[in-house]
């Protein structure tokens, strides 16, 4: 083996660190820094920011609604809410903005949508109030270790 050969092999180990590096920063670690109050700071466009943040009132409008709901008894709405912040609710993201966001991040979002398509069939099902509201308690706790874990920033408006 040559010299220019050994060089050949360097050359494309490098590459392929390069690639994998590129593959794992793209897919795992999304855009982030760490904030000053070690929460991971997720850097995002400001307008994929009001998007995000837009959605998460949507989230929490959605909670409302199934708490008040379930009180009255009305799983009708209680479905039919669980079901427009669904998977459904989750298409139609930007992968320039999924590549930004940690692979947890995005894993937590993703069962937070599932969960409410598991919420709308539960009380499709029959089930009755209480064990709605139990799983919607377990289904939360994908919010709060999320916040616990996760800020957004807005960079500079050109990105
Ligand atoms: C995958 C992560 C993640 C999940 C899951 C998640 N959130 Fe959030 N949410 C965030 C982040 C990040 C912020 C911004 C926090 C910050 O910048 O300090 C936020 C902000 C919010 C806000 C504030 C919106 C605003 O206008 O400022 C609300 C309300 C909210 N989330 C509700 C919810 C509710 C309710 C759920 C669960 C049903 C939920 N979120 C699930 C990550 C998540």
């Amino acid at each position: 083996m040559g010299k220019s050969c050994k060089f050949c092999w360097g050359l494309s180990a490098v590459l392929i660190a390069g690639l994998a590096y590129g593959a794992y920063k793209f897919i795992v670690v999304g855009s982030v820094e760490t904030g000053v109050d070690g929460r991971s700071v997720v850097l995002l466009s400001p307008d994929e920011r009001l998007k995000v943040l837009g959605e998460m009132r949507g989230l929490l409008e959605a909670v409302q609604t199934i708490t008040s709901a379930l009180v009255d008894g009305d799983m009708k709405t209680v479905e039919t809410t669980a079901r427009s912040v669904g998977m459904a609710a989750a298409e139609g993201e930007s992968p320039a903005m999924m590549a930004k966001l940690p692979l947890e991040f995005k894993t937590l979002g993703l069962a937070t949508h599932k969960g409410f398509d598991d919420l709308a069939d539960l009380a499709a099902g029959g089930a009755v109030p209480m064990a709605v509201l139990g799983n919607l308690s377990t289904l939360m706790l994908n919010c709060t270790s999320c916040h616990q874990g996760y800020q957004l920033k807005a960079t500079a408006a050109a990105d």
